[in-house]
């Protein structure tokens, strides 16, 4: 039997390669798991007997801890691998710690890594399910599918609405899954920052580049505001972090000239005073702590339907509203 069009296959790599049916199939999965987290037991027996490790390569707060709520609230058994503390600072290559994972008999990697490429890289070498959680400046799926979600959650569909991704676009994953998923929902997707931190490739994406906030500002339904990657530059990208601050940052005094309230998205960690002030970050049209929230959601829903789950099924697999 084919597989259904909204099946995603092995692994999540990235958005670039997915459809629209696959990217929407996601966001309404996270749909029906967003109330397990409200739950007094925040448990259902979805994952149950699946073996989750989360190679964390490089630094997170949010994906690997979010990652980790996922797959305990999904009653997945995990382990948490980080390169300090593992044979990685002896010089085990990723594929044999992959492999030795693999002799114990693991279902799923999720796997954050500084090279972009690292995560097809495993995928294509081991049997068990891989699921990007960001790698290199190439792509980090699930941060945009969150993003997604929330915007959805706030503004309603996205074809047609006009985001625009403030920042260094240039180091980022976040903002090249951002544009591959947003362009494949029907949204208008902006570009925004330094023409050295937002090359002119971006246009043939199929982005509108700017390169003056405030007209990023007049255009825009929702600015996802990316935070200055200062560890991958090796200077020249900015004049300073307060001429950057002045010129290209979010503040309320720009937003307050906007001809309608804007959706402020930031996928942290924030630099504030830098790409965001303050009291923009933590202001009334600030989803900020929303996205995180949905972070669990979508990542339950990930890892339900890479593990075979199907769409119309995540509300009965989670065992309806509960206590
Ligand atoms: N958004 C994001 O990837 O944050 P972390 O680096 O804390 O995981």
């Amino acid at each position: 039997m084919s597989e259904p069009i909204t099946a995603l296959g092995k692994d999540l790599i990235g958005l670039e390669p997915l459809t629209r049916e696959q990217i929407l199939s996601i966001l309404d999965t996270a749909e029906p798991f967003k109330e397990i987290s409200e739950r007094r037991i925040k448990k259902v027996p979805v994952l149950r007997g699946k073996t989750i490790v989360n190679l964390f390569f490089e630094a997170s707060t949010r994906t690997r801890v979010s990652f980790e709520f996922a797959e305990k609230r999904l009653s997945a058994d995990t382990v948490n691998i980080s390169s300090s503390g593992s044979s990685v600072v002896k010089g085990e290559t990723l594929v044999d710690t992959a492999r030795n994972l693999e002799a114990m008999r693991i279902d799923m990697v999720v796997i954050r890594h500084g090279a972009s490429g690292a995560a097809r890289f495993l995928a294509e070498r081991i049997p068990s399910n891989v699921v990007n959680a960001g790698d290199g400046s190439h792509e980090h799926p699930t941060q945009a599918l969150l993003d997604m979600l929330t915007i959805r959650d706030h503004l309603g569909d996205l074809e047609g609405l006009k985001v625009c991704i403030v920042g260094d676009v240039l180091h980022s994953r976040v903002a090249r899954s951002n544009i591959y998923g947003l362009l494949k929902m029907g949204a208008e997707v902006g570009v925004c920052g330094p023409p050295t931190l937002v090359p002119r490739g971006f246009a043939e994406l199929g982005c509108t580049v700017f390169t003056r906030v405030e007209d990023a500002i007049q255009w825009a339904d929702a600015l996802n505001v990316l935070r200055l990657q200062l560890e991958r530059m090796q200077g020249g990208y900015v004049p300073s972090l307060r001429e950057y601050n002045r010129i290209w940052g979010v503040s309320s005094e720009r937003l307050e000239r906007a001809p309608k309230d804007i959706l402020i998205l930031h996928p942290g960690p924030m630099n504030r005073g830098v790409e965001i002030d303050s009291d923009v970050a933590d202001g009334p049209h600030s989803v900020i702590l929303n996205q995180v929230t949905n972070g669990v959601a979508v990542r339950m829903a990930v890892l339900y339907l890479l593990a075979g789950g199907r769409p119309e099924t995540a509300e009965a697999a989670k065992g309806g509203a509960g206590s």
